[in-house]
């Protein structure tokens, strides 16, 4: 199998000059980790670092680049613009060992062993780049506007941030729940999910990506995640993270070309197998 991770092997066993980084690159070897390129296809970040350990080029790639030349690696740190968020509290993640991770829009989900350790964290890859922390920061921001470090009812919890050794928010700490299964879902759930969404509505946010998998279960109760996606109402500027498989094109080009309140009480119709035309409020859908 001639592979994307093999072709770079191949790349590196032979002394060829190799940058790996986040970025599309114009040399020869187009490159993109993380989410990732090579020669137009993508490489998964992991298994590239796995490669690097097993050249011998021993190297932890953080947010910034690595230059194979001549056989030696060299890594760069890329100069991101952090923000400290220093009234956040830190949470600390030294002690547990990552189980695995998922990816996520600007990076990983990240999930550890251990008994005692109830949260899970959203952060940047190990590519991440300035957009991608641009977009944490986002979803930071939107829990602070919204009070997400208290408990809301159908809304994940944000128990605080994620920094490096300088002290530099890198992630996000929440709740850990389980998986939302849409067809389990029970009455109490659904009550939950629909006061989540009112209290988003009554604070000037539209969540935008009501769906299955932006759901999750925290002992027995249903809560929204994904808070990042959230678009302040009269925001006219921002890029929109929806789904592209739940949206009716007609909801999606309203006057102003965005989405409004009207797409989330759609969005939840779906997930709770409603007809979206006759259940126009949030008071009708908890009530059907
Ligand atoms: N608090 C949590 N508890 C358990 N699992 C979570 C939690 N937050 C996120 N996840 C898992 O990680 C996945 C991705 O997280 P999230 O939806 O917040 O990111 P995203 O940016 O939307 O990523 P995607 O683009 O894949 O939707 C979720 O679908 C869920 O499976
Ligand atoms: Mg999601």
């Amino acid at each position: 199998m001639n592979s994307e991770i093999n072709i770079l092997q191949r790349i590196i066993e032979n002394n060829e000059n190799v940058i790996i980084r986040a970025e599309y690159l114009q040399t020869e070897h187009q490159i993109k980790c993380g989410t990732e390129l090579l020669k137009g296809r993508w490489v998964d970040e992991d298994q590239v670092e796995k490669l690097l350990k097993k050249l011998g080029k021993q190297l932890e790639i953080n947010n910034g680049y690595v230059v194979i030349e001549n056989g030696v690696a060299t890594e760069h740190k890329r100069n991101l613009k952090y923000r400290k968020y220093e009234n956040l509290n830190t949470i600390e993640t030294q002690e547990y060992k990552v189980k695995y991770s998922l990816s996520c829009f600007y990076g990983k989900v990240y999930f550890y062993d251990g008994d005692g350790c109830d949260f899970v964290v959203k952060g940047l890859g190990k590519f991440g780049d300035q957009d991608d922390l641009d977009t944490l920061y986002r979803e930071i921001d939107v829990f602070l506007a919204i009070g997400g470090q208290e408990h809301i009812s159908g809304i994940i919890k944000m128990l605080g941030v994620v920094r490096n050794e300088d002290g530099d928010v890198i992630g996000i700490a929440l709740e850990k729940g389980e998986r939302f299964v849409a067809e389990n879902i029970t009455q109490a759930q659904k009550a939950e999910l629909c006061d989540g969404v009112a209290y988003l509505h009554s604070r000037g946010y539209i969540h935008c990506d009501i769906k299955e998998p932006n759901v999750v279960i925290v002992n027995e109760h249903a809560k929204l995640i994904d808070i990042g996606s959230c678009l302040a109402v009269d925001d006219k500027t921002s890029a929109i993270f929806m789904t592209e498989d739940c949206g009716d094109p007609k909801l999606l080009t309203g006057e102003r070309g965005r989405p409004g309140f009207e797409f989330d009480i759609y969005c939840l119709c779906k997930l709770f197998g409603l007809d979206s035309t006759k259940y126009k409020t949030i008071e009708d859908i908890k009530k059907a």
